[in-house]
């Protein structure tokens, strides 16, 4: 029987967490041949190979290398790369994750070539259009033939927006399935011991959203409100908040600066902290799975179960320091179990075979 081609589009360092369980989940399967589809989005070996490397992924099938850029540089290079790709190989589906820029410069390319694309992560929405993430979830979700959803709201909004409901699967939360999958080798990892930090006895910064880093007098206000914080803060710097670091002086001396980390280094540190402040998506939903506190410094979020269910609250820099003497004990949503790519390929089999 010859295998049928899926390809699996990914981009940006949170990308590589959700194709990483689907590739191993589909490798193992005898009727198709998943091929990873690495646009270029992120480079850096910390962005992107030493994720590859923790997620026991293979090279790339193919690279694109878009790189970085203007969103319409951006989005353009990874229509234009991939378009030339889809002439010579036709898959028989393509799947699409999170909500990057390459997300929906794939999925656009995709439909115009008439192949099938599944979304996985979609129907999430923070309803808020300043957010470039916000305008590749909806065009994305506007054109694709499958939905494969993480929360009962996400299933609510895409109805709302007149997907039909044979389109849509609630399969859970895949970013879960990556932590399950490599629990093992993150417990090992001991990263908190390496930074010389005591257990549950720090806490855990990033940003990297434009609406927090890119204005240096927002970035500077929200550093030295941290600042006043009465334990060590642990910030891996991502390199788009790096630039504006530097404008921002000298840093309180709570604030320990490292390099992007990689993924089990990373949740390692997570995963032994008192809690955690971030503008990340994943992050929040991490969180929630760990039972951690997560002050998200966001004005909405996309993830709103991590709320209502779990551990996450949306903070500003004026309530941050108060939020963080009442932290939230939170649930488990249903599907955040580890098998979300089991039941993405049970969907495949009823809808491909
Ligand atoms: C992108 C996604 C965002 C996601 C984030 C995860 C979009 C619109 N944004 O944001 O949703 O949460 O990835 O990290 O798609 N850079 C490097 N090395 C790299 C990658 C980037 O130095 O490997 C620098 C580039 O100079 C670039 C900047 O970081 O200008 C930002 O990168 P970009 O991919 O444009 O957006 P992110 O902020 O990473």
């Amino acid at each position: 029987m010859k295998k049928i081609k899926i390809h699996l589009i990914c981009a940006t360092r949170p990308n590589f967490m959700k194709i990483a369980p689907l590739y191993h989940a589909l490798k193992n399967e005898s009727w198709c041949e998943p091929a990873i589809i690495h646009t270029g989005q992120h480079y850096d070996y910390q962005m992107s190979q030493v994720f590859f490397n923790d997620l026991r992924l293979p090279n790339p099938d193919f690279h694109l290398s878009s790189g970085s850029g203007t969103h319409a540089e951006q989005t353009a290079s990874v229509m234009l790369a991939y378009e030339k790709l889809l002439h010579e190989y036709h898959p028989r589906l393509v799947v699409v994750v999170g909500d990057v820029n390459s997300t929906m410069a794939a999925t656009i390319v995709a439909k115009k070539l008439h192949v099938p694309v599944a979304h996985l992560e979609a129907g999430l929405r923070s309803f808020d259009r300043t957010m470039p993430e916000e305008i590749n979830r909806i065009v994305t979700d506007s054109i694709c033939d499958y939905y494969w959803t993480p929360s009962i709201d996400a299933d609510q909004n895409l109805l709302q927006e007149g997907i039909k409901p044979q389109q849509i699967k609630r399969v859970g939360n895949i970013m879960i399935d990556a932590y399950c999958m490599v629990q093992e080798k993150i417990s090992e990892h001991c990263t908190p011991e390496k930074l010389g930090l005591d257990y549950k006895n720090y806490a855990v910064l990033t940003l990297h959203r434009p609406l927090n880093v890119d204005d240096c007098e927002t970035f500077s206000k929200i550093i030295h409100e941290i600042g006043k914080i009465a334990l060590a803060v642990v910030f891996p710097v991502h390199p788009r908040t790096r630039k504006n670091l530097e404008a921002i002086g000298e840093l309180p001396t709570n604030i320990r600066l490292v390099e992007p980390m990689g993924y089990l280094e990373f949740m390692s540190l997570v995963s032994e902290s008192k809690y955690v402040i971030t503008d990340s998506g994943g992050l929040q939903e991490e969180t929630t799975y760990l039972q951690i506190p997560c002050f998200t410094l966001r004005e909405n979020t996309e993830r709103p179960i991590t709320i209502t269910m779990g551990t996450n609250q949306l903070v500003n820099i004026n309530n941050l320091l108060d939020n963080i003497q009442l932290p939230k004990i939170g649930k488990v949503p249903p599907l955040w179990d580890g098998n979300a790519s089991y039941r993405i390929v049970e969907h495949l089999r009823e809808i491909i075979l």
